[in-house]
């Protein structure tokens, strides 16, 4: 049995729920990769081991897969909070922002403009920059500022013009957090007759998604970011699909949203991410009667408070380390924290870190615009992420870590 919290976010109780935190790191490693709860596996094991088939609705096993399916998109439209006939399933966010950058460019040629942020993991990066050269449009870039890690609304407005086609922009910086203005961003694209693209990856793990709220018409995100299996998911209004016509097979299904997934969908995983969405609704322990999506907005909004209050601990005691610089200095950003010490490979830190039980990665985490625009190269830094199981005994492991590695400290 689990045991009860008393607190509305029992960070004990949520643990408990973790298998793999029983091997004992301290796993700072979230951004790259969440931690899995054991409900969110006991629904993958379930759905292989159980007669499925692929969907349809004559057999119990073809009813099972489409269940699970349906399930899914129900789901990730309360975690985003859209019409679920919007949610699209596929590989990864890098897959399908390929897949819909070959579809939405089918209509670009020379002249039209795509806007990209230095901000962004280049999988909202290059799936543009090569769609545009395909089709001979221009590629656009918006600087964020490398001391303030802000991506300001009008650097973006200034390189949006008539001809702008797509603003692709990330909802949060997966090297150093910042959380840029969606609205106004969503604003300037739409007033010029452009898509808004929004890269949701790492910031759906961190703060509760409202995509008509951000002004995104195209939204991508990964479930095991956020507690869930590996695979990706887009989310889009259902009449803007009903406009697009993906590459696909010519006996697939020409329906909405079925039309752009490529092949059999993987519904061992569907169903793992249905679970994470149920898990995720659960963290602080609400009122059941009320929808997912309410228990979703009061999870959401302990988990914050969760995260912000460690890293009230936690950043302090690393920016007072001698020869740290750390690069997460935006206003709103996500509890992920980039530092480089002085005269110190990152590398050489993250092997220290990990002989201390500290699992905290360095590099550029494909954010490759971005750590060269933070004067990182190919390099980068070492990159700390919280996350829901996230203790202040992790938190206390890291800071010693850290201190005792770089010598700082009594
Ligand atoms: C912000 C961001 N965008 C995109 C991706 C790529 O996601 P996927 O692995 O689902 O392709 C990542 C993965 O780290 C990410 O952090």
């Amino acid at each position: 049995m689990a045991p009860r919290g008393s607190s509305p976010f029992d960070v004990d109780r949520i643990r408990w729920h973790f298998p793999a935190l029983r091997e004992g790191a301290a796993h700072f490693d979230g951004p790259g990769g969440s931690q899995v709860p054991d409900t969110v596996a006991s629904a993958v094991v379930e759905t292989l081991t159980s007669a499925i088939s692929n969907r349809g609705a004559v057999t119990p096993a073809e009813r099972r897969a489409d269940r699970v399916v349906l399930e899914a998109r129900a789901a990730m439209g309360d975690l985003l909070g859209v019409d679920r006939g919007g949610i699209v399933f596929g590989r990864s966010a890098t897959e399908l922002t390929f897949h819909l950058a070959r579809t939405l460019s089918k209509d670009w040629g020379p002249g039209d403009e795509v806007v990209v942020s230095r901000l962004d993991h280049d999988a909202n990066i290059r799936p543009w920059l090569l769609a545009a050269e395909a089709v001979g449009a221009t590629v656009r870039w918006a600087d964020f500022d490398p001391a303030t890690g802000e991506l300001p609304v009008d650097v973006v407005e200034a390189v949006v013009g008539e001809r702008t086609r797509l603003v692709a922009v990330t909802a949060a910086s997966n090297l150093i957090g910042t959380r840029p203005d969606l609205p106004a961003i969503a604003d300037v694209a739409h007033a010029a007759g452009a898509l808004f693209w929004v890269d949701g990856v790492h910031a759906t793990a961190h703060v509760l998604t409202d995509v008509p709220a951000s002004g995104a018409d195209f939204w991508v995100c990964s479930p095991y970011k956020f507690l869930g299996p590996h695979h990706g998911v887009l989310a889009a209004a259902p009449a803007l699909l009903e406009t697009l016509h993906p590459d696909k097979l010519l006996p697939s299904s020409d329906a909405v949203p079925e039309r752009f997934e490529l092949g059999t969908l993987p519904y061992e995983l569907l169903a793992g991410t249905t679970a994470a969405v149920d898990f995720l609704a659960d963290l602080a322990l609400t009122d059941p009667s009320r929808s997912r999506r309410e228990r979703l907005a009061t999870s959401f909004a302990a988990l914050e408070e969760h995260e912000d209050s460690l890293l009230a601990t936690l950043e302090p005691r690393l920016r007072a380390i001698p020869g740290l610089t750390a690069y997460s200095n935006a206003k709103r950003r996500t509890p992920t924290l980039l530092v480089t010490v002085e005269g110190r490979d990152p590398q050489e830190l993250r092997a220290a870190l990990a002989e201390r039980g500290v699992n905290a990665p360095a590099g550029n985490f494909y954010a490759w615009e971005c750590s060269h625009h933070l004067g990182l190269g190919a390099t980068g830094g070492l990159r700390m992420g919280l996350a829901p199981y996230t203790s202040a005994e992790d938190v206390d492991r890291l800071a010693t870590g850290l201190e005792e590695i770089c010598g700082a400290g009594g």
